[in-house]
């Protein structure tokens, strides 16, 4: 089991606000190999690391991200609504989140979210730092949007990318090939293990999300997925140190 990916998704979000550097910081902590995170682009151009495309769930803030300077954004307490605890935690930029593991083993899962907004650029400014951190080899970029990741590997031939897809699809593996893509990362409940065998026989690998219950984390190592991304980082942790 040693080559499994151990995603947390959006940092360790359960314990921490997701996508803050707390979150990231604790995950690496509880023996994520791998860190899943969300980027959009704000008003003046930077990557920030945040999921939804509003701000009023996770921050104190109020409408588009979109719509505000990473100094507005920056203002913003990103922790608080989670925990007063962690008031103090701001949107990161996705330089913050590269600069905390370029000296680690660690993998970056950078999801392009670009589906409700279309970010104009965001492709090549995320393989812009990706490569002035020298990370091309430990980044999986994955998106909902698979003409994004199309552009990305035409921009970037050296990054891995992932389909996002929730269920559905015939062969995804044989789709994903189409479209030069190196991971499939999937909606837990759509990966059966005939079709990790498939995808196998293609090159291509798994890393089905977002799976929290202990038991489909062992039901999914069995069937030979090679990463998993988690809400607890920790759960998955222990599983493969008992393997
Ligand atoms: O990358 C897996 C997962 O993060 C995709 O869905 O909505 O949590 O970003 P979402
Ligand atoms: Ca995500």
């Amino acid at each position: 089991m040693g080559n499994i990916i151990n995603f947390a998704h959006r940092g360790s979000s359960k314990i921490c606000p997701e996508n803050t550097m707390a979150a990231f910081r604790k995950a690496l902590e509880q023996g994520a190999t791998g860190i899943e995170t969300d980027v959009q682009l704000t008003k003046d151009g930077q990557l920030v690391l945040i999921h939804d495309e509003t701000l009023e769930r996770i921050t104190s803030g109020t409408g588009w991200v979109k719509d505000h300077t990473l100094k507005e954004l920056k203002n913003l307490d990103a922790g608080g609504k989670f925990d007063s605890a962690f008031q103090d935690e701001r949107i990161p930029l996705l330089d913050e989140l590269l600069e905390l593991v370029k000296d680690t083993e660690t993998i970056v899962n950078i999801e392009l979210k670009n589906g409700v907004i279309l970010y104009e650029g965001l492709e090549q400014k995320v393989i812009d730092r990706v490569r002035a951190f020298n990370m091309s080899e430990r980044v999986v970029i994955s998106s909902f949007n698979h003409y994004s990741l199309v552009l990305c590997k035409k921009l970037a031939p050296e990054i891995r990318t992932g389909i996002l897809y929730m269920e559905g699809l015939y062969e995804p593996w044989e789709y994903a090939k189409t479209i030069k893509a190196d991971a499939l990362h999937a909606y837990h409940y759509a990966v059966l293990p005939e079709f990790v065998q498939g995808a196998k026989t293609s090159g291509m690998v798994y890393h089905p999300f977002t799976v929290n219950d202990v038991k489909e984390m062992q039901r999914l190592l069995q069937a030979g997925v090679n990463g998993i991304i988690t809400d607890y980082p920790d759960r998955l942790a222990a599983l493969l140190a008992a393997k």
